[in-house]
């Protein structure tokens, strides 16, 4: 069983085939952090880790002893306030006013499998056999509550789970007010922290910097993950790159307000934590009641971060998504969205989806402005019914006629908002969320519904249902469209609105799982104005997002890219939009648009019908490729080789899981003049084996064994002297690697 106890030495180790994580029962009793990393033999005692240095303004646990301090142990899950003057991963407000806590080892329980953490999204097995799960038990004696630390090591990914769980077994009401789902204190601080930094339209962009002494953190106080930072980090070592070096990355399975901090200590201690965001959360903890924190994803490498993600992207595509679409091939579609905005008519829709048919796209979405009196943005949302003045037989019959023409019906909902002007804010104005006797802010002249209260979610629900169950609706696309003003919830007393924003975040999971099992072959696509709650949260409920409200190819390759370090190919929404693109004036070809795209959840969004004929015929060209190599664009291994971050060429690569085929995309940016002779060097295909390398059209290229492939790389070159009059600025040509 990979997860040994040694009673001696109160030490637990977790391992597969590469991780070691060896955690230890301290003197005190408190649960210490002794080693994460790459595989070590087991061994019975650790206890030449644990610090027992004496240092001056250092404040000791024991009397007459100045050797165990907190503040100089790697700890599990620590406290503030008690010798260690870090930042805690947990907080608890008492009657007394005091936060001060401490946690000692009580038992603990080893099984094959893994548990769920009920009403939040988690990584799941579907075998026992596939994972190992420890729980230690703690208990604070003096405010009589129980901590449960939950972790789980799965043998077919170099990733552990983990979770925290509190208990309140006394008689008072307590606050939770810090509870963090991870506390990694890592040894030294020569590590790089990688973040995925954005704003709408050009979300998770990596920044890396080099560790300081003291706090760097991001994270999201808006009530959603956000456009503006990812839950989810790495550290790596400086000189570690896309295919080489260590390199740890922590994710969080969360859509709300979070935390991702490192905090380096004087002694280059570094303190890792991921979490729900301490700022505005506190949480009462009542008598028996219990709290469940999110799941906190760690997975280390010493192989460089295309491999750092590649267990994200196979943990995340095979043990976090669920259902019908997990692993299928993902429908290429056509959105109305960019193609009509809200000016559309029935005719005008079924005109675009038989265009879309004859070009072989499968599924047909009809975006925002279908139901209620929505026809521009100030009015509608709530009222899940539809406008028969624009569909005048209903969804059901445009969706039947969708679906006569051979092609699948999707439809698009903002379910968590409410326009003032509609039915269902003048029926329930206390639905949303607003604070008494405060002015409320608008985003887009939408409210947020108060998701926090089951009635409300209940409300929605029943719409939709009726909506889905009455026309026959394959996809759904879920929108989210602005952030949290003036958090408070009508529904809740003084002492819990430290809550709202995770339950509102508990409500929206809540209405998801219950349309999944109601429904449980519709696609869902996560959306929040493009990427702003693209997180592994959503991806258990939806099993695709959309990437970013732009669509221009280049800005998408940075978007892509950045997204592609935690989240596979097949979750990013990605479609060819027109040219000039919509959101950035740019003008690119159509060929850039497609080959960009094609690394995600392909589909359209511009009018199929004003395009010229030769561009039509173009597309139905791509739609036939997309589906003859889908499966290895979404589901394939995926490989960062040059990245938009630190180059004007940017290489992305996958390859079939038998390595028989591949794909490369390879897109130059500007178009330079007289350039180097360039090869391109492929990692990730096998060795032995001779693969004839084409164009989509099927020109070849060549013959090449993959050994030459990995070492000598393959001529790039597009332009000799510039004299090639094909190259021009947004460039792109896709190779393909097929095996004799
Ligand atoms: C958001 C989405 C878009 C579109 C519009 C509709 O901005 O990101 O894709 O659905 O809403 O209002």
């Amino acid at each position: 069983m990979p997860i040994k106890f040694h009673k001696q030495s109160r030490e637990f180790h977790l391992y597969n085939d590469q991780l070691s994580y060896i955690i230890k029962v301290l003197k005190n009793d408190q649960l210490g952090q002794l080693y994460f990393g790459k595989r070590v033999v087991d061994r019975d005692n650790h206890d030449y880790l644990v610090e027992n240095t004496y240092r001056p303004v250092t404040s000791y646990v024991y009397d007459n002893d100045y050797s165990f301090s907190l503040g100089n142990m790697k700890q599990e899950y620590p406290a503030y306030g008690t010798t260690d003057y870090r930042l805690p991963a947990v907080e608890i407000k008492q009657p007394n006013g005091s936060s001060i806590t401490n946690f000692t080892y009580v038992s603990h329980r080893i099984y094959d499998g893994k548990p769920q953490l009920n009403g939040l999204p988690a990584t799941y097995v579907e075998n026992d056999n596939e994972a190992t799960t420890l729980e230690v038990l703690l208990h604070d004696d003096v405010i009589n509550v129980d901590l449960t630390l939950i972790y789980t090591i799965f043998n077919n990914y170099d990733a552990i789970a983990r979770s925290a769980k509190f208990t309140n077994q006394g008689e008072h009401d307590y606050q939770l007010t810090t509870a963090m789902s991870m506390n990694l204190d890592l040894p030294d601080d020569d590590y790089d922290w990688l973040q995925f930094s954005g704003a709408w339209g050009r979300e998770r962009q990596l920044k890396a910097a080099h560790l300081r002494p003291g706090i760097q953190s991001v994270g999201s106080t808006r009530g959603a993950s956000s456009h503006m930072e990812n839950p989810f980090v790495i550290l790596k070592r400086p000189h570690t790159d896309d295919f080489q070096g260590e390199a740890y990355g922590f994710s969080l399975v969360y859509s709300g307000n979070f935390l991702a901090q490192a905090e380096v200590d004087p002694y280059k201690v570094t303190r890792v934590q991921l979490g729900i965001n301490p700022f505005h959360f506190s949480w009462k903890l009542a008598p028996q009641a219990s709290f469940q924190t999110p799941e906190a994803v760690m997975v280390y490498t010493t192989n460089g971060l295309n491999d750092l993600s590649q267990n994200f992207h196979h943990l995340y595509q095979q043990r976090l998504t669920r259902g019908y679409w997990r692993d299928r091939q993902r429908p290429i579609l056509v959105n109305n969205w960019e193609a009509t905005y809200f000016d559309f008519t029935e005719d005008k829709l079924l005109s675009l989806a038989k265009t879309a048919k004859d070009l072989g796209i499968e599924l047909f979405v009809l975006d925002d402005g279908w139901f209620g009196k929505r026809t521009s943005e100030t009015a509608g949302l709530g009222d899940w019914w539809v406008n028969r003045d624009r569909l005048p037989d209903g969804i059901s019959g445009l969706s039947a006629k969708i679906h006569q023409l051979g092609m699948m019906f999707g439809l698009w909902f903002e379910p968590e908002m409410t326009n003032k002007d509609s039915d269902l804010y003048r029926n329930h104005p206390d639905y949303i969320i607003k604070t008494p006797d405060r002015h409320a802010s608008h985003g887009r002249k939408q409210y947020v519904l108060d998701f926090s209260r089951p009635e409300v979610v209940d409300y929605v629900y029943n719409m939709m249902v009726k909506v889905l169950a009455d026309g026959k609706v394959d996809y759904v696309k879920w929108d989210m469209n602005r952030n949290i003003t003036e958090c408070f919830s009508a529904a809740y007393p003084a002492d819990q609105q430290g809550e709202i924003f995770h339950r509102y975040i508990l409500g929206v999971y809540d209405l998801y799982e219950r349309l999944i099992n109601k429904f449980p072959q519709i696609l869902f696509e996560s959306c929040a104005s493009g990427g702003g709650r693209f997180d592994a949260g959503m991806l258990y409920y939806a099993p695709q997002a959309w990437t970013s409200d732009d669509s221009d190819a280049i800005e998408r390759l940075k978007i892509q890219t950045g997204t592609s370090y935690c989240y596979p190919t097949s979750s990013m929404g990605a479609h060819v939009s027109v040219s000039p693109n919509e959101q950035l004036q740019r003008q690119t070809p159509l060929k850039t648009r497609a080959d960009v795209a094609y690394f995600g959840a392909f589909g359209y969004e511009l009018d199929l019908n004003s395009l010229p004929e030769t561009d039509r015929q173009q597309i139905k060209q791509q739609v036939a490729f997309m589906k003859k190599y889908r499966q290895i664009f979404q589901f394939g291994t995926f490989y960062r080789l040059k990245t938009p971050f630190d180059s004007n060429i940017v290489a992305w690569l996958a390859v079939s899981p038998d390595k028989k085929q591949a794909i490369m995309g390879y897109f130059k940016i500007l178009n330079d003049v007289n350039a180097e002779y360039r090869r391109q060097q492929l990692p990730g295909l096998a060795a032995d084996l001779t693969y004839q390398v084409s164009e989509e059209d099927g020109s070849q290229i060549g013959e090449f064994t993959g050994n030459e492939l990995a070492n000598i790389g393959l001529v790039t070159t597009d332009a000799s002297a510039g004299e090639n009059k094909e190259t021009t600025d947004f460039y792109s040509k896709l190779f393909i690697f097929n095996a004799k």
